[in-house]
């Protein structure tokens, strides 16, 4: 994808987000008339996320969840039991020899999805990962290409792209209704989990946890970044995790990030495990704008978090009083990814969301982290379609 024609980028890929993410929305009764086809799925890592995915997973007529897996295997047991599904097991060697699934969803510590999602493509399961799907761009994209070469999918979390709001503002940009785009901020921030020590630990920070929410979200809008710039610290080198005590933080939990997106466009990205934030991890309460883009004659921000937006106020030259749109979901919540994923399976309908852009988000954050170890400005490589199906 190129930059250089932004605002003709932009109209086509808002033309096509709109009707991928109308083709999204609609979705439900109309295919599933078509293909009555549930797809067999395995759900690794029964911790905190999984309360989330779970219900929507056992609710999607796509889906049949047959088995679940943790290492600590009373939180597979527990889950099993609760959402009724026969077959629970203590490592993925078991899972992968048990009952038999198509589909593997990984909702593990973040540094273990690299290694689980390899395996699974090796056994010729497709894949959802919740972020990052791999370690390194590199790993990631050899992950890629081993999905591809053994026809299988992949899909990484977030799917920012999919909400009615991303969709509004994409169009908004397209029309262009802010004049020359220049610059965009987005944060996100809370306390920190402490319910798991991965969270701080090398590979994990609040940058694959919480800031790959607004670079999915920045990048979808204005483009893949061309170089990055970044200062990241750790705050808080000790922490309070339940059923462990303290542990050192040896990845960064204080993230500032620039992105320079081409065509002059400059966006900049915050995150942290150290932000006061009385609405912690309930989206609804937050009523911020957490994205704002600016240019020459217009200003619009997301209201609330881009994974559970609540809707975009719009200002322009032309009408400069903040007016709120798009603040219907639609059906969009976060943690349906796994379920738009096994409907794609079954029906053969795209995801605006690709692996593409997860993995040039995940170039992002490795090329911070040199950023910030060499003092430099890094040059980024990959790249990603806008969020379009044609
Ligand atoms: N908790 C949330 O609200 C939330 C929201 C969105 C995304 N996420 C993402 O979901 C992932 C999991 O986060 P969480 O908060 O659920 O963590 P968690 O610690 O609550 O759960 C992770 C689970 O994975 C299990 N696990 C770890 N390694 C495993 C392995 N090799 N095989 C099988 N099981 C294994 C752990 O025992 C644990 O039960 C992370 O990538 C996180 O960024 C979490």
């Amino acid at each position: 994808m190129k930059t250089s024609t932004l605002p003709i980028t932009r109209r086509d890929f808002a033309k096509t987000t709109l009707l991928a993410s109308a083709a999204v929305m609609l979705s439900g009764a109309a295919t599933f008339a078509q293909s009555r086809r549930r797809i067999r799925t395995g759900v690794i890592g029964c911790g905190s996320v999984s309360h989330s995915y779970l219900p929507v997973l056992t609710e999607c007529p796509f889906v049949e969840v047959v088995s679940l897996c943790d290492i600590r295997p009373e939180r597979a047991q527990q889950q099993a039991q609760r959402f009724k599904v026969a077959h629970h097991y203590p490592h993925i060697d078991r899972m992968l020899a048990g009952e038999s699934f198509e589909f593997l969803v990984n909702l593990t510590d973040m540094q273990e999805h690299e290694r689980l999602n390899r395996q699974a493509l090796a056994a010729g399961k497709h894949v959802w990962s919740e972020k990052p799907i791999a370690n390194s761009l590199r790993a990631g994209q050899e992950l890629l290409r081993v999905a591809r070469q053994k026809r299988l999918r992949l899909w990484g979390a977030p799917i920012t792209v999919q909400s009615p709001q991303f969709a509004f503002m994409a169009r908004t940009l397209a029309q262009g209704a802010l004049g020359r785009v220049a610059a965009a901020h987005a944060d996100y921030g809370h306390e920190g989990p402490n319910w798991s020590s991965f969270f701080y630990e090398t590979g994990g920070g609040s940058m694959p946890d919480l800031m790959v929410y607004n670079l999915t979200s920045l990048t979808g809008l204005l483009g893949p970044a061309k170089h990055v710039t970044a200062m990241l610290s750790i705050v808080t080198p000790e922490r309070d995790i339940t059923e462990k005590g303290s542990i050192k933080v040896t990845e960064e939990d204080n993230a500032m990030v620039l992105l320079d997106h081409g065509n002059g466009v400059i966006s900049h990205v915050q995150s942290g495990f150290n932000y006061f934030n009385p609405h912690g991890h309930d989206g609804r309460g937050e009523q911020r704008h957490t994205i704002t883009i600016v240019g020459s004659r217009g200003f619009m921000g997301m209201v609330g978090y881009d994974w559970a937006p609540l809707g975009v106020d719009l200002a322009t030259h032309e009408q400069p009083q903040l007016k709120r749109h798009a603040t219907d979901a639609k059906g969009y919540v976060w943690q349906q990814g796994a379920a738009l994923a096994a409907e794609c399976l079954a029906t053969g309908r795209e995801l605006l969301t690709t692996p593409e852009h997860a993995l040039h988000v995940l170039e992002i954050m490795t090329a911070a982290r040199k950023s910030q170890t060499t003092g430099k400005r890094i040059k980024l490589a990959s790249m990603f379609r806008w969020p379009v199906v044609s």
